[in-house]
């Protein structure tokens, strides 16, 4: 009797504690998703960042910045912003390029250029219907990039 009681008590705790981590376990994997998995990995931000850049290069109130750039010139700087951004999410990017600094040294980039730019950036990520939280998150992101490219 003794002995199917204890039986009946380990049974009881792993079934207990079974329970516990199916519940348990996937909340917390989905927690600790980076946001560069919640962005959908390389092949998202990629595109992404194809689309934002082939933005940038198309406005013409930024033609002093990205007109008139060749093919190859074009695709370096989505190449890069891919890696940063993959990078910076998370992700298992290194990112090459310069430092925010040094890439935009001597532009005299003011606060209208990188709103227009981040402004690009939003309508970028509202195409392709990424969620509010990730949106918000990779903006604030962005965003902190402000003091290391305005007024260099
Ligand atoms: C919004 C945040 C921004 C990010 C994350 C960003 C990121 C980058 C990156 C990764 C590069 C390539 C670095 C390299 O060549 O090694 C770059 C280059 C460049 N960025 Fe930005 N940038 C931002 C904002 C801006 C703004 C606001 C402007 C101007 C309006 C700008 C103008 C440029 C230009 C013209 C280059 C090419 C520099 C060159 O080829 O020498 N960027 N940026």
């Amino acid at each position: 009797m003794r002995f199917i009681n204890v039986r009946g008590c380990i049974v009881m705790c792993m079934a207990t504690m079974i329970s516990v981590l199916a519940i348990a376990y996937p909340v917390q994997g989905e927690m600790k998703k980076s946001l560069y998995e919640r962005l959908g990995g390389y092949d998202a931000v990629s595109a992404v960042v194809g689309e934002f850049a082939d933005r940038l290069f198309a406005d013409e109130k930024l033609g002093p910045f990205f007109g008139g750039w060749s093919a190859e010139k074009q695709a370096r700087f989505k190449q890069l912003n891919t890696l940063l951004v993959c990078s910076a999410t998370g992700g298992p990017c290194t990112y090459v390029g310069r430092t925010m600094p040094a890439s935009h040294q001597g532009m005299r980039v003011g606060d209208v250029q990188f709103d227009q730019v981040a402004g690009h950036l939003v309508t970028t990520l509202d195409k392709f219907k990424v969620p509010k939280t990730e949106k918000s998150e990779l903006l604030e992101i962005i965003g902190g990039l402000r003091p290391e490219i305005v007024g260099k």
